[in-house]
């Protein structure tokens, strides 16, 4: 039988102090329930509400892309700088470190190659393999004005109405065609759609014209791809306007791994997301590392 004796009464009830409610700093994320913003929680700094995504999915449609060819040795040195890796269930499985304690955004859809229609989308990953995986939300592919426009749609609701479930967010990755105009017009629609039928959060690309109006009429949080390779000041240039234009954070693949000195240029991206550091001196930065390393 339990010792009861020398449980001392309980009489400090703080009578003073009305019960803390804090708010989650999140935009438009203030509603969802406690495992849900939990998950986010490992996704966005809870700091600076932004976040640093580290992007190596690229081979669930382009095989080993450069930089990715053992993910091993080249990305397991980045995840220290990382806030969140985005990869697949694959990559996860056979080379990531289980000790990795940060949010994982899994990609949750995929089927067609390089070498075929890029939109013929299908999700490819169950939600229950993704709370198996102890993942902080899934990612799927949303291609707004291709060809298979209304089944990356479907794939995008049928992942939320599962991640809503069990508490999972759902990341919409808004896909641009080659066809495509890319600026904040077609932005501002491919976002919104992500928005409205239910991402939790939504990853598109960065444009010059506009993209202040983009974060603004995306109720949920934005986070921008780095796209194609360009210089590392440009990269950090591009970090820094999109931060600043209401985005919060990056989810960066190839500006990274791909650069001269990836290491480096993770920590200066960093600098730019969490501290607003200009992106003159964030360069700067990511040369004195390159040159100490
Ligand atoms: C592929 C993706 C990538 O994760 C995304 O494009 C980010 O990588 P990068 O910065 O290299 O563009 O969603 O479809």
């Amino acid at each position: 039988m339990a010792d009861t004796d020398s449980i001392p009464e309980t009489k400090d009830f703080h009578l003073d102090k009305p019960q803390t409610a804090d708010i989650f700093p999140l935009k438009g994320c203030h509603n969802l329930d406690w495992g849900m913003k939990n998950r986010l929680a490992h996704i966005f700094s809870p700091k600076s509400g932004r976040t640093v995504m580290l992007a190596v999915d690229h081979g669930y449609f382009m095989g080993p892309t450069s930089g990715l060819e053992r993910i091993d040795v080249t990305i397991n040195p980045l995840l220290a700088y990382a806030d969140t890796l985005m990869c697949t269930r694959g990559i996860l499985r056979s080379v990531t470190p289980a000790t990795f304690n940060k949010g994982v955004v899994l990609r949750a859809s995929g089927g067609p190659s390089i070498l075929k229609e890029l939109s013929d989308e299908q999700i490819a990953v169950s939600m229950e393999d993704a709370i198996r995986l102890n993942v902080a939300a899934v990612a799927v592919q949303v291609f707004v004005g291709g060809e298979f426009e209304s089944r990356s749609i479907h794939n995008m609701t049928q992942l939320v109405d599962a991640g809503n479930r069990f508490g999972v967010p759902v990341l919409g990755v808004t896909a641009v065609g080659k066809e495509l105009a890319r600026d904040a017009k077609y932005m501002r629609l491919a976002t919104r759609i992500c928005a409205e039928l239910g991402a939790t959060y939504v990853k598109t690309y960065f444009v010059s014209e506009g993209f202040e109006t983009v974060a603004a009429s995306c109720p949920v949080p934005i986070v921008i791809a780095g796209g194609k390779k360009m210089p590392e000041a440009e990269a950090l240039n591009m970090a820094y306007q999109a931060v600043d234009q209401g985005a919060a954070g990056v989810d960066m693949g190839r500006n990274i791994f791909q650069s001269d000195a990836p290491t480096a240029m993770i920590q200066a991206v960093r600098k730019v997301v969490h501290e607003n550091m200009p992106p003159k001196e964030a360069y700067e930065y990511y040369r004195s590392l390159k040159a100490g390393s």
